[in-house]
């Protein structure tokens, strides 16, 4: 079964063709960080416009890469949530109308369970049951996973995603958008221990994270250190730097000690990572480190399947549909959109 799948509920619009026999056969994707950056953060009007006018080309690209035609689709699976709604809609209009003019099935997928589910796309995939730590723009959460759509939340964000924190802070430090990135390039210059950042709700019980008040520290660290003899109210770049090495290091310890709880709590050694703050180096050095220690197993997806991409889209689609999950012919969008309501497969 070939599967197209399509992901659009922010600003990256990206679609892939996934075969369940022969694996992924194509990718591509359109980030829309240059139409965004103006303004700092996601415009959702702009990303909305933005995904109609890719949706298509995309669509061309993909085929032209896996080498088929539009009418060797079998199924197409669509981001229906959760997300901005006007992006969702647009990838999801797309999709069901896709589907309907080609007789062919589609599939609604959750935008979190793709993520968690993108590491199946490697070589080295985990295997159920698995402690995963999903950590993007809009969600921190740790979940025991025992199978597809069995998801038990073990923790996750009362405020601040992991990914908003970095975005934010890189925000405050002014190193543009989107913060992630730029804020670990910015790290890779700083000097350890010149600042040092609390690592938050570590020393209460639970799993529960809290970012919000790093993105506070690193405000008060900034405003003093703009007030030190021969700043003159200036932060230079090294200074920049150590704040972002010590912010940095702060959410990847806080984010490994919570790990390390959940595993020990389920008493699982299987530790998955996903989602955008996935791609974050020293998060997946301090988490290898730390499942080295306990003689566990770390899995990932490549750094390009750890941001939004199609891929991973088409991928849990296959699953649902494979299991016989379809999506009737009314086009259904989620702006929220809980993992725990999931259907198991
Ligand atoms: O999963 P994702 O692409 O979109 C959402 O579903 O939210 O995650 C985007 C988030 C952004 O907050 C971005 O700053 C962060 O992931 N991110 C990173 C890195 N690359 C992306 N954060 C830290 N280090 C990175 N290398
Ligand atoms: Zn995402």
């Amino acid at each position: 079964m070939i599967v197209l799948g399509i992901e659009s509920s922010c600003d990256e619009t990206g679609l892939a063709l996934f075969d369940s026999k022969k694996g992924l056969l194509a990718h591509t994707l359109h980030s829309q960080i240059e139409l965004h950056a103006e303004y700092g953060g996601v415009v959702p009007e702009l990303a909305s416009r933005d995904h109609i006018r890719y949706l298509i080309p995309l669509l061309e690209e993909v085929l032209q890469q896996a080498g088929i035609k539009k009418t060797e689709i079998d199924s197409i699976a669509y981001t229906a949530g959760p997300g901005l709604i006007g992006a969702l809609m647009s990838g999801a209009a797309f999709g069901r109308s896709l589907a309907w003019s080609l007789g062919v099935p589609a599939v609604e997928v959750h935008h979190m369970e793709g993520h968690l589910l993108a590491p199946m796309l490697e070589e080295k995939a985990p295997e159920f049951p698995f402690v995963a730590l999903l950590v993007s723009g809009g969600h921190t959460l740790l979940a025991y996973v025992k199978g597809i759509g069995q998801y038990e939340l073990l923790g996750q964000s009362l405020d601040d995603a992991a990914g908003e924190a970095f975005d934010k802070t890189a925000k405050l430090l002014g190193l543009g958008y989107p913060g992630g990135p730029v804020l670990a390039a910015m790290a890779e210059q700083g000097e350890h221990g010149v600042y040092k950042f609390p690592r938050p709700m570590v020393d209460r019980p639970g799993l529960d994270f809290s970012f919000s008040g790093l993105k506070t520290f690193a405000l008060h660290t900034m405003q003093s250190a703009a007030h030190e003899d021969g700043a003159q109210g200036k932060l230079s770049e090294q200074v920049k730097a150590d704040i972002s090495l010590a912010f940095e290091e702060a959410v990847a310890d806080t984010l490994k000690i919570k790990c390390r709880r959940a595993l020990e709590q389920q008493q699982c050694k299987t530790l998955v990572i996903a989602g955008g703050v996935g791609a974050n180096k020293r998060l997946r050095r301090v988490l290898r480190d730390m499942i080295e220690s306990l003689g566990g197993e770390l899995y990932y997806p490549r750094i390009e399947f750890c941001t939004d991409n199609g891929a991973m889209i088409a991928l849990a689609g296959c699953f649902r549909l494979m299991a016989g999950e379809t999506q009737p012919l009314e086009i259904d969008a989620k702006a929220r959109w809980l993992m725990q309501d999931l259907k198991a497969i």
